[in-house]
């Protein structure tokens, strides 16, 4: 089909050009000084997108999977204890993660639609009086629910507690869409990757790890080797890594996150709630609902939308990407067949989120639903033209 695939699923997200462009060179020799220029130039300004002055970022050429692994063996050893909260698929998996490698895993199993709030955390650390937790799992952005978390509160809730544990962030698909201050937040390991906010192809997994984090590393006993952070931090601040880098991807890494920095961070998160509101709103327009419970956690990235009993929402996926060449993410879990889900993150202008609703509303109407034509675009292009 002539023209743009429209790739709105929750991450992976619309490559730029310019990133691409960036990428588009021959590969060089990854132990050679020109290789070290770049890489040198990625990691401060890594620190300016995570916010930290404190924190150290570590990049594996992982998926995001990866990086949930390295936050994982590199702060805790075999048989400590672990308080997950649950929200969603994401959080659920991540928490599995740290079951499969063994530590004690205790899941907060909280409704899905619903955000991790301080007080559920307070709550559940101020039971812990012989601080058995080593690590509180938490997600910034529950892509298969759509809903935000405050970390903020997060962290105020574990002070209140006096609890020591280590606060693990999953923002793989909050990152570079919305705020995030690793350093005013006390995160202790955040964990990204690069296909969603941070607008690059899947392949590599980042982290940022807090000076207590590093500490808990030295004590750490879990077997690691290829996610270990001890080799990444030797070879790093040289520019170099312990083994084959994804190197194609570092220079696009390079180029976007000059683009977010170009942009402004705050503009970009301006941006991401913009088009936010539009989706919402169209969602309204069309009698629908999405799961964030709580306006205030309805994700800037995403729209989990719940289709009505009779509709399944896979054939709604599979018609609009087959006839009109527009890619929805599928509903997640218990959400499967129930929900979709329309991305709304990266390099994304009013327009294409227009022409995403238009092609949603096309393909909920051949799903036999009554949607009247336009509704949704009309509820979007109004709150885009009165935001001017
Ligand atoms: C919040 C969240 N965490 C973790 C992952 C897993 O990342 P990956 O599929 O890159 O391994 C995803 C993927 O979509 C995600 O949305």
């Amino acid at each position: 089909m002539p023209g743009r695939h429209f790739l709105q699923i929750p991450g992976p997200s619309n490559i730029p050009a310019r990133v691409l462009k960036a990428m588009d060179r021959p590969v060089i020799n990854h132990r050679g000084e020109n290789f070290a220029v770049i890489t040198k130039d990625i990691f401060p300004k890594l620190k300016q997108v995570f916010k930290t002055g404190h924190g150290t970022p570590i990049v594996f050429p992982s998926s995001g999977t990866g990086a949930w692994e390295a936050s994982l063996v590199n702060t805790l050893s075999p048989g400590d204890a672990v308080l997950a909260f649950v929200i969603g698929h994401f959080s659920g998996e991540y928490a599995q993660a740290a079951q499969n490698l063994g530590y004690a895993v205790e899941r907060v199993e909280l409704p899905w639609g619903s955000g991790i709030s301080g007080e559920q955390v307070y709550e559940e650390l101020s039971k812990d009086k012989a601080h058995r937790f080593k690590a509180v799992l938490t997600i910034h952005n529950e892509t298969s629910t759509g809903v935000m978390t405050d970390l903020k509160s997060i962290r105020e809730a574990m002070d209140r507690a006096g609890h020591p544990a280590l606060l693990l962030v999953d923002s793989v698909s909050g990152l570079g869409s919305l705020d995030l201050r690793f350093d005013e937040w006390g995160l202790d390991v955040l964990v990204t990757c690069s296909q969603k906010g941070l607008l690059l192809p899947p392949g590599l997994g980042l982290l940022c790890v807090s000076e207590k984090a590093l500490l808990a590393y030295q004590a750490a006993q879990t077997p690691k080797h290829y996610f270990d952070w001890g080799a990444m931090l030797e070879k790093n601040p040289a520019g170099f890594f312990p083994y084959t880098p994804a190197s194609q991807l570092l220079f696009g890494l390079n180029e976007a996150l000059d683009m977010l920095l170009e942009e402004g961070l705050e503009q970009v998160f301006a941006r991401h709630a913009r088009y936010a509101e539009g989706v919402r709103r169209a969602v309204r327009a069309w009698g629908l609902k999405i799961l964030a419970a709580k306006p205030e956690e309805a994700s800037n990235v995403l729209a989990t939308v719940m289709l009505p009993e009779g509709v399944d929402s896979n054939a709604l996926i599979e018609y609009t990407e087959r006839e009109i060449e527009l890619a929805l993410g599928n509903g997640l879990g218990p959400l499967n067949g129930r929900a979709f889900r329309i991305g709304h993150l990266g390099d994304l202008n009013e327009l294409e989120v227009l022409a995403t609703l238009a092609g949603t509303e096309m393909g909920m109407r051949a799903m036999g639903m009554n949607i009247p034509l336009g509704s949704g675009v009309a509820a979007c292009q109004e709150w885009f033209l009165d935001g001017r």
